[in-house]
């Protein structure tokens, strides 16, 4: 896969704004190769401006590859760093978040929330009291947090975090099927989630997908219910609790002593999906996790005690994980949350959330700029975008002409705008235009350079570094503070996924090229993952969903580009014997796939073919139905079991184009 733009390799802006931070490229190099050939002394030194209860013995432990583990013997805690620490300085009555639900009346949200460290800290220690004292959990346990946007979410995160628990977030946007998937595989013992969320003014009923998740699950014992939209539901007793009771226990002044938590020890885990099999459980440390932060929140977002930062991503997600909840609170900064929709109840509800909060920085996406562009430019003349002095994108590659547009429109063309590059498995940012303190020129779409002491290369199918606009596959070569520490129960997974392509380095799965000025340009996924909207789609659970409807005998799942989501998903059909193909059934196909997945797994169109491509030992050759509907050369097929196949695809496509 390639972007189907042309990219400015040439063009360099220096924003003015900026001006006393800019480097020249072939002078970051050098500073970039010193920092990374040294890395272990160099992470050392950002990891020793975090406060430890036990500095570590050890910077890097490689004596187990790819199991490498950063700052081994120290003791940190995350909820402590992000919330204790804040609350006993001056930054008490300072605003950790500032949240708004999603009923609005005009421009007015109808609930906002501005919580203070010290509110955030009463808030947390109370939460972690329910999880110890109530229900008896400790470090090492697993919980699963299927919660919409509210301050709940990162509340019960840092209550976790305080305890070494380690949580999973689970998207409130996936299935009672999905959620199953991830609360069997993390093991979890305690479920959180709430009666219902809002979005677009209707109301998610995530109880009722919960109670359906839960009658395929073993390891949940209790399941505690956030009061939100006051929506019927049921609630099994001895089992289920709401939230609110339950904190009548409490006592208003809880304290619980955070965990000595060893650097390596499990923080989270986040699922994310991959081409074959079920979602990967990714596992992240403590403190390499919080280096990473603490470097990234620095740099790239050069973060200051007056920032007001919007990170317009959902929790659910590594962005909203990193860059809502712990990056900025680590920071002792202000976060803003958000539920519901940038575009709803007003397209320009963003606009005016960050006129309203006075929004410094602002991390969005590629989709969320190209929804906001289709309105045209009058849409926000009266809108007041001068607060806003530093923003970046994420997610996918975004187009020179989104950027140009956004950069103008809210950027005033004198700010830093980039595209950071890094991925659930990363942890935190790695490539940018803000790489340690300077500013390199921007251009439009670039992903800019490697953070120092992150060693990313280009290199070709022989693991050879390409030429200069060559294009080849994105790896990693040196570990990184805010690696995995693995797959969650699967080991040997971890070390095939990524670590066995280029064997030693890192393999992200991306295509990218390197300019000569030394600028990465990430052009998307090398396999078949399928980036909706910067989400990341995996065909084995679109097309195992559809292989469970009955009516359905195989399928492939190939994404396509779309101009405003990047890429959507597609669906070529083998029915079984017998069976109808007819719009009814297409429907019910898609509605089907968006039950078993979740709102998110909308396929945008569905193929009814006699044969699929296929392999001679079997396997779809889903490469082979890409090209075909995208118009590239099919590339090697002598593998093909038949070759007729391909000209079904290409007869069915054509039809209903
Ligand atoms: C994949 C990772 C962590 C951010 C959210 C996505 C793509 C991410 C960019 C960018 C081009 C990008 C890659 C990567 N990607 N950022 N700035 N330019 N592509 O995290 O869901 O783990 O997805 O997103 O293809 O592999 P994720």
């Amino acid at each position: 896969m390639s972007v189907n733009w042309s990219l400015p390799f040439e063009e360099k802006i220096i924003p003015s704004k900026y001006q006393s931070k800019v480097i020249s490229p072939s002078i970051y190099k050098e500073l970039h190769k010193i920092a990374t050939e040294n890395y272990k002394d160099f992470w050392a030194s950002i990891a020793s401006q975090l406060e430890w209860f036990k500095p570590w013995e050890k910077v890097l432990d490689d004596s187990n590859p790819p199991f490498y583990k950063w700052f081994v013997g120290g003791e940190i805690n995350a909820s402590y760093l992000a919330v204790d620490r804040h609350a006993k300085s001056w930054r008490k009555n300072k605003v950790a978040i500032i949240w708004e639900g999603e009923p609005a009346e005009g421009d007015k949200p109808k609930e906002v929330r501005y919580i203070t460290y010290g509110e955030l800290y009463r808030e947390v220690n109370r939460v972690a009291y329910i999880l110890k004292e109530v229900y008896g959990l400790k470090k090492g346990d697993a919980i699963s947090l299927y919660l919409p946007m509210i301050p709940e979410l990162p509340i019960f995160m840092l209550a976790a975090a305080r305890l070494g628990i380690i949580f999973s977030v689970v998207f409130s946007g996936f299935s009672a099927q999905a959620l199953a998937d991830r609360i069997n595989d993390a093991k979890a013992k305690l479920l959180v989630t709430a009666d219902g969320g809002w979005r677009r003014g209707k109301i998610v009923p995530l109880k009722d997908i919960a109670d359906k998740a839960l009658e395929n699950t073993s390891t949940v014992e209790k399941v505690l219910v956030v009061k939100r939209t006051n929506n019927n539901i049921t609630m099994k007793e001895g089992r289920d609790e709401y939230l609110d009771n339950v904190y009548k226990q409490v006592p208003l002044n809880a304290y619980v002593e955070p965990e000595r938590t060893k650097s390596e020890d499990p923080l989270f885990i986040l699922y994310t999906s991959g081409t074959t099999g079920k979602p990967k459980g990714i596992v992240h440390d403590t403190g390499g996790y919080l280096t990473i932060l603490r470097a990234t929140m620095n740099w790239v977002f050069d973060i200051k005690d007056n920032d007001i930062m919007w990170t317009t991503a959902d929790i659910g997600w590594i962005t909203g994980h990193s860059y809502i909840v712990f990056g900025p609170l680590l920071e002792g900064a202000t976060t803003v949350m958000y539920e519901g929709a940038l575009d709803y109840p007003n397209p320009d509800r963003w606009a005016s959330i960050i006129e309203r909060y006075g929004v410094t920085i602002l991390y969005t996406s590629p989709t969320a700029i190209r929804s906001f562009m289709k309105l045209g430019e009058d849409v926000y003349k009266s809108r007041d975008f001068s607060s806003v002095r530093l923003m970046h994108s994420v997610g996918e590659p975004i187009n020179p002409e989104a950027f140009r547009w956004f950069f103008r429109l809210v950027g005033k063309e004198s700010i830093p705008f980039g595209s950071t590059w890094w991925m659930t498995e990363t942890g935190g940012i790695m490539i940018s235009h803000l790489p340690g303190l300077y500013l390199i020129p921007l251009k439009p779409g670039t992903n800019g350079m490697p953070l120092p002491g992150i060693d990313v290369d280009v290199v070709s199918e022989n693991s050879n570094p390409t030429k200069p606009e060559e294009r080849g596959y994105l790896v990693i070569r040196k570990p990184w503070p805010g690696m995995p520490l693995t797959i969650w129960g699967d080991p040997d997974r971890y070390v095939k996924v990524y670590w066995s392509k280029f064997p030693g380095i890192f393999y992200p799965g991306d295509f990218a090229v390197k300019d000569s000025d030394g600028y990465f340009w990430i052009l998307g996924r090398a396999d078949e993952v399928i980036k909706v909207a910067g989400h990341r789609l995996g065909t084995y659970e679109l097309e195992s969903a559809l292989i469970h409807h009955p009516a359905v005998a195989e399928a492939a799942v190939v994404g396509v580009p779309d101009p405003l989501k990047g890429e959507v998903p597609v669906a070529f059909v083998v029915l079984k014997v017998g069976q109808k193909a007819n719009e009814e059934l297409k429907k019910s196909l898609n509605e089907w796939v968006r039950e078993q997945v979740g709102p998110i797994a909308s396929l945008s169109s569905i193929y009814f073919v006699s044969k699929l491509p296929k392999t001679r030992s079997g396997k779809i050759m889903r490469r082979v139905v890409k090209a075909v509907i995208t118009n590239q050369p099919v590339g090697d097929i002598t593998t093909l079991e038949d070759e007729a196949s391909v000209e079904e695809v290409k007869k069915a496509y054509e039809e209903l184009k």
